[in-house]
């Protein structure tokens, strides 16, 4: 079947089969589909959009088309993904979290994309810690600590890394079908039997309107269920920085302070175990949410979460005692000073995006794909809704290299916060989407 038959068919709004489908993706795999016919049928999708079963052959297509790991462990398959935020590290905390529960994390993990941080750019962090390691090495963490979290490999769905570059410069990422199977096809590949997803929304999100996070969850849901792998999904508030450091070595920092129960932070809590008791109860691992969140708090409690994190770093080739004294390790900026508001009062709005904005002015996330990142920059304390700014209690500290970055970073910071008045506490849950 030609190509542009298949772009002519989703052009003019036909459903197509998944016969089509494979087809079209063998040929975007082998390079015998050109780019121009990539990005044709990347813009009649983001316009046409696609059906749950047209949009299920698209994933599993797209997962087919590398090599697909298979597990024979003693505990469920697990993992969780976000669709990205401003001082978002659960990933750090739940995996090993998940692991001290019985459950096992082979985590794909990618790049900050946009304003939004990485976990991979926040292991880089770690020296020595490889996020590269190969599909044994990968393998043997994961069966033998419980988790191991690592970067998108070649092997895994090369379809979607073809077609997601060919997506980022022709103005096709934001469409749900495409952003679906694009997730989806990687965490199918990877193997996983159970997968919660955590579609952020607000201000700091890629979806700043609740409809189109509920839209974008509904899909995630009903196509991953649809290509067999049960997933649930919660909606969580990214109007403001989910924990109170953005930037990569201050969300290591973060991460290690909360596995040793040093810092609390509700949100990042309730986040985690919601995130975590959802994958607990679809494994059969918990009877109950309630019961999951228990456990997960135990893990988080006694240590455990925090033992299985570091050997996670050891055996990926970071420091044997990293966790004693992760400072020692994790590089500081020189500059570290605050930033106050002109004004004292509550924080009542905070336009999230300019905070990751902010990182990036610092060199702590990419304007282009190659640019590299300084792990050191960020900021710290970040005060969050309902806080109040006054003249002993800076907005944030800002985390610079520089003069000039702190500048135009401190600037971004000031703009960002609203001083106004107080509101009512929202859950950082804003809803639960199932099957
Ligand atoms: N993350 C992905 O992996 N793919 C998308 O299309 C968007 C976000």
């Amino acid at each position: 079947m030609l190509p542009q038959e298949v772009i002519r068919a989703k052009r003019d709004g036909r459903t197509l089969t998944s016969n089509e489908v494979q087809e079209f993706i063998s040929g975007l795999t082998n390079g015998s589909v050109s780019e121009g016919q990539v990005a044709a049928f990347a813009m009649a999708v983001f316009f046409k959009g696609m059906s749950a079963d047209e949009a299920v052959g698209l994933t599993l297509a797209m997962r087919d088309s590398g090599t697909v790991l298979t597990w024979d462990l003693p505990g469920p398959v697990v993992d969780k993904h976000s669709t990205g935020g401003i001082g978002d590290n659960l990933s750090l905390m739940l995996a090993p979290m998940l692991a001290a529960c019985g459950c096992y994390v082979p985590m794909i993990s990618g790049r900050g994309l946009g304003h939004t941080g990485g976990t991979l750019d926040k292991l880089d962090s770690i020296p020595g810690y490889n996020t590269a390691p190969g599909l044994d090495l990968f393998r043997k963490v994961t069966r033998e600590v419980g988790c191991a979290i690592i970067g998108q490999t070649a092997d895994l769905a090369p379809a979607d890394k073809r077609l997601y570059g060919i997506r980022d410069v022709t103005a096709t990422v934001e469409s749900v079908p495409l952003i679906t199977a694009s997730i989806l096809s990687k965490k199918l590949a990877a193997g996983l039997q159970h997968l919660v997803m955590d579609v952020k929304f607000g201000s700091g999100a890629f979806m700043s309107k609740l409809e189109d996070a509920q839209a974008l969850a509904k899909s995630l849901v009903s196509v991953a269920n649809g290509a067999g792998l049960k997933t649930t999904a919660l909606i969580t508030d990214m109007d403001q920085p989910l924990a109170p450091y953005a930037g990569n070595a201050l969300e290591v920092l973060h991460a290690v302070g909360f596995l040793k129960n040093h810092i609390v932070n509700y949100r990042v809590q309730e986040t985690t175990v919601a995130l975590g008791a959802e994958l607990l109860v679809s494994a059969g691992i918990a009877a109950s949410r309630e019961a999951a969140s228990i456990q997960l708090l135990k893990a988080l409690q006694s240590g455990a979460a925090l033992e299985i994190f570091a050997r996670m770093v050891a055996a990926l080739g970071g420091p044997k005692d990293f966790i004693e004294r992760p400072e020692s390790y994790l590089k500081a900026a020189p500059i570290i000073r605050p930033v106050y508001a002109d004004a004292e009062g509550v924080i009542a709005k905070i336009a999230t995006r300019d905070l990751g904005l902010a990182v990036i002015e610092l060199g702590g996330g990419r304007r282009r794909a190659d640019d590299k990142i300084d792990h050191a920059v960020g900021l710290s304390q970040l005060l969050g809704k309902n806080f109040v700014s006054d003249n002993n209690t800076p907005l944030c500290m800002v985390n610079a290299r520089d003069e000039a970055s702190f500048a135009r970073a401190a600037a971004l910071v000031k703009n960002a916060y609203v001083i106004g008045e107080t509101r009512p506490e929202v859950s950082p849950i804003l809803e639960r989407i199932t099957a």
